[in-house]
Formats: structure tokens, C-alpha cells, sequence
């Protein structure tokens, strides 16, 4: 075994399975962002494994922002990560940036990368498409939008690789990035040791994909700048949900039947539903329904049960800000804790020599 490889073996966290996911404040949170990530945080995650959420808040810098907006939607999301029942008692609550280790580790990260396949990512292609149309003033100045877009998963791998994480429950659009995650810290260990743990995405097995009510072909997404009547929020009044899932765009077709490819709109409210509901196959729902109109009204009156608690709860805990503050504070230090060994150790196997009285590996390699 390497040096390298028997340092990792003792860092904190090795030989229990770590979990690492994060939400990113860019807008309010969506019923997309809670059935495909945040609910089995809550519900299985937090409870089975050494687990860690996060709010990456260096990750809504990479378009254009407003900086108070950016410090109000991130407390929103931290307090919405406690409000949809993550327990401190049994995970982590953090924010990204009140980790250095992040920004450190990004950056080993862009050195492991190429930029062609940054190029690649489909999430960079849709938002730099998206910051073109809001004519974002990066566009028009630099030409092509923030460098950061660019490096974006150089970033989000290192949030998850600094902690040794072996799953990252994401929705579906979180795949490829996750692919280069792990493609990332198989080439890095190759290079120059073993130094992290490859990580595999999970994806919940119904709604790992809540499309747009208005727009069922494009994901329901809380950066999305052009109207909002297809997206629910976390916080909606139960009256706003009830409306935009009664007016959920469908189809002129007959019948209620599951076709995600050929029936989107129908398909979504029947994952919708049965996510809410605790339902394994949408399309098994599909036969209880003789109509667009009982089935939208059934979606409504869950989503509007499904989020009744958070509502209320992130009501309660946003009258105490300085309990959440006081989370934060805590679960930022010790998220320092477990991921500053193995980015010391990343940072003294790619060959950057420690300060005095430090320790750190120097990976396999020996000039
Ligand atoms: P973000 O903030 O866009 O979304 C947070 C989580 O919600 C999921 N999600 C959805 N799931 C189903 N249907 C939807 N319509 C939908 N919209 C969002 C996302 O898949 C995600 O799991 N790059 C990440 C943030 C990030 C991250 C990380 C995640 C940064 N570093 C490290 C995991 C681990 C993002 O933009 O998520």
C-alpha cells in the first residue's frame, strides 16, 4: 500500500459510508429539488450513513447575481434544509463558502481536468444559453459568460471529494456531472496516488426528473427566468400550488396513460402523484384515472399535503434565526474537520511542499 493510500485509510470518515449533496441558491427551492434530492436526505440518508447537505452558495456565483439576494435565498435554503427535517443531531448543515476546503480543493480539481470535457457538460451549455438570452452583461462584455460556468464541476467535485463521499443523492440532471466526478478522482489517484474515494451518484426511483407544469419537456428549474407559473416553490401558498398543478399544461390526447416520451405533461403529474403519494410505478396510477381533471386534482391536493409541513416548519425556524445560525456555525466546523486531512493530503501528493511543522503525504511519485 502506498503512503498515500495508508494515510487516507486513517482519515476520518474511511470505512463508513459517506453521503455528500447540496442545493444551490440560485432561486427559491422547487418541489423538483425536493422529490429528487432533498426528501430521502431527510427521510433515509441522514439516518443510515455519515451524511453531510450542503448550501453551495460559490456555485450561484457563477452567473450573473445579486449579492443580497444571494445571502437572503442561501439563508432560505439553509433554513429550508432543517425545515424538510434534516436532524443536526444526525447530519451536517453547512455553508459551502464557510469551508475554505472547498475553493482549495476546486482548484487540484481544475488541474485534473481538461477543458474540453468542462465543454461538455450539458448544464453549461443550457445556462450559458440561458445567461445569453437575459443578455447578461458577461456575455456582452467578455464574450461566452463567467469562467466559473466553465469550471463549475471542477468545483462541485471537489465539494464532494474533499469528504471521501461514496454516495450523492442527486436528481437526474446531476449525472454527468457526478460521471466527471468520479472520472476525476480516478485519474487523480492514478496520477498520483490513492488518494480519494470514487463516489457514485443515487437517484430517487420515481421523480428523478419533476418537469415544468407549463413546459413538461424542460426540467423544473428555480433559476428558470421566464415565468414561474409552471414551477412550484417550497414555500408557495397551498392556494398558488393548487393553481399551477389545476393549470399543469397536457395534451388534447384521450385517456390517462403513462408516456414520458410521447404524454410529458400527463406523465409528470403521474410521477408527481406518485412520489407524493408513495406509489413505486406511475404508470400503475395511470389506470386509476378516467380523466386530466381527477388526476390534476389529486396531484394538487398532495403536493399541497407533501409541503404543508416544511411551510410550517421553515415558518417556525425562520422566526429563530439564531438557532440556524448557530447550526451552521457548528456544522461548518466540523465539516472543516473531515475534509482538511484529505485535502492536506491532495495537496502534498500532487508535490506542493508543507510548511514548516505540517505534515503532509507526498503521494507514490518520487523525484
Ligand atoms: P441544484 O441546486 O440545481 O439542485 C439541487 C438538487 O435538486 C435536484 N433537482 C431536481 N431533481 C428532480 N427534478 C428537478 N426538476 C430537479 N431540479 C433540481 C438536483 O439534481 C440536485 O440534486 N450542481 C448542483 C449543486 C451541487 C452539488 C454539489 C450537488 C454543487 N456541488 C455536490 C451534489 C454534490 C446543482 O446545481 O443542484
Amino acid at each position: 500500500m502506498s503512503e498515500i493510500a495508508r494515510q487516507t485509510e486513517r482519515l476520518p470518515g474511511a470505512g463508513r459510508a459517506r453521503v455528500f449533496s447540496g442545493v444551490k441558491p440560485t432561486g427559491h427551492l422547487t418541489l423538483g429539488n425536493y422529490l429528487g434530492a432533498m426528501r430521502r436526505w431527510a427521510v433515509t440518508d441522514q439516518h443510515r450513513s455519515e451524511a453531510l447537505f450542503c448550501v453551495v452558495d460559490l456555485h450561484a456565483l457563477t452567473v450573473e447575481h445579486d449579492p443580497a439576494r444571494v445571502r437572503r435565498l442561501s439563508r432560505q435554503a439553509a433554513t429550508l434544509l432543517l425545515a424538510v427535517g434534516l436532524d443536526p443531531a444526525l447530519c451536517t448543515v453547512f455553508v459551502q463558502s464557510h469551508v475554505d476546503e472547498h475553493a482549495r480543493l476546486a482548484y487540484l480539481m481544475e488541474c485534473t481536468a481538461g477543458v474540453g470535457e468542462m465543454r461538455r457538460m450539458v448544464q453549461y451549455k443550457e445556462e450559458r444559453e440561458r445567461e445569453k438570452g437575459k443578455g447578461a452583461r458577461g456575455e456582452e462584455e467578455w464574450g461566452g459568460g463567467r469562467l466559473s460556468l466553465l469550471t463549475y464541476p471542477a468545483l462541485m467535485a471537489a465539494d464532494i471529494l474533499a469528504y471521501g463521499t461514496h454516495e450523492v443523492p442527486v436528481g437526474e440532471d446531476q449525472a454527468q456531472h457526478l460521471e466527471l466526478t468520479r472520472n476525476l478522482a480516478e485519474r487523480f489517484n492514478r496520477r498520483y496516488g490513492r488518494v480519494f474515494v470514487v463516489p457514485r451518484a443515487t437517484h430517487p426511483p420515481v421523480a428523478a426528473r419533476v418537469m415544468d407544469l407549463q413546459e413538461p419537456t424542460s426540467k423544473m428549474g428555480k433559476s428558470r427566468q421566464v415565468g414561474t407559473a409552471g414551477i412550484v416553490y417550497l414555500l408557495d401558498e397551498p392556494e398558488t400550488v393548487r393553481r399551477k398543478v389545476l393549470r399543469a399544461v397536457t395534451d388534447g390526447a384521450d385517456g390517462v396513460v403513462y408516456d414520458r416520451g410521447e404524454r410529458p405533461g400527463v406523465a409528470n403529474l403521474l410521477e408527481v402523484l406518485a412520489a407524493c403519494t408513495g406509489v413505486a410505478d406511475p404508470a400503475e396510477l395511470a389506470g386509476s384515472y378516467g380523466s386530466y381533471g381527477a388526476l390534476k386534482k389529486d396531484a394538487a391536493e398532495a403536493v399541497v399535503e407533501l409541503l404543508r409541513p416544511v411551510r410550517e416548519r421553515h415558518a417556525e425556524l425562520a422566526a429563530d434565526p439564531g438557532y440556524v445560525a448557530a447550526v451552521l456555525r457548528e456544522g461548518a466546523e466540523r465539516a472543516r474537520g473531515m475534509a482538511r486531512p484529505r485535502v492536506d493530503a491532495a495537496y502534498g501528493a500532487v508535490g506542493l511542499m508543507a510548511a514548516e511543522g505540517e505534515e503532509r503525504g507526498e503521494g507514490e511519485a518520487r523525484w
